[in-house]
């Protein structure tokens, strides 16, 4: 088992796909390595890539707000990606780079031991939930595995796209607020 710096190190200097040949900076993870929920992204885009933090550009700022609506900030939950490099043009990462990178986002899991997951987007979702998972379907609902909640929300890019699918992303949101109360009291 990994300790963090020792994580991060590994990560930063990680050539095991393509990706690291395009990239400015490996994208880790930010927030709260205690928390309680950790959310997860597909991959970097432009801004993130430049600055080498998750969720910085225009879909971070959103997510940032969802996260406020309940009480959540990069204070007390943890943000990571699927992939830790940008996919060129923002494509969407292939199948084998999501392979090369997933053992990190195993680790910055175990480390964390979240109690929720909550993937942002449809990639995330098939990867760490169910690869049949149908993001327009299955969003907002709840799977247990290992003891750890896991549920989906549209991407905030899509979001920011599509503001029709803003209501159900709110009644998604009060759940994992709901869901945050209930793992709190068993934990009791
Ligand atoms: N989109 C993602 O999925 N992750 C980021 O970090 C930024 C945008």
């Amino acid at each position: 088992m990994y300790s963090w710096e020792e994580l991060e190190q590994e990560c930063q200097r990680c050539r095991k796909c393509g990706l690291c040949h395009t990239r400015n900076n490996v994208v880790f993870g930010v927030g709260n390595r205690n928390a309680d929920v950790m959310f997860i992204g597909e991959g970097p885009g432009e801004q993130e890539d430049l600055q080498g933090v998750p969720f910085v550009g225009a879909a971070g700022k959103l997510l940032d707000e969802m996260m406020s609506i309940i009480d959540l900030d990069r204070t007390n939950s943890y943000i990571a990606n699927i992939v830790k490099c940008r996919p060129p043009q923002n494509r969407d990462p292939e199948e084998a780079e999501q392979d090369a990178c997933i053992d990190y986002l195993r680790m910055q899991f175990a480390l964390v031991q979240p109690k929720i997951i909550v993937c942002l987007g449809r990639i995330a979702a098939k990867r760490i939930i169910n690869p049949n998972y149908k993001i327009t379907r299955d969003h907002g609902n709840w799977v247990i595995r290992n003891g750890i909640w896991m549920t989906a929300l549209y991407h905030p890019s899509a979001l920011l796209r599509d503001l029709s699918k803003r209501p159900d992303t709110f009644s998604d949101l009060l759940r994992i607020r709901e869901k945050m109360a209930e793992v709190k009291n068993f934990g009791l």
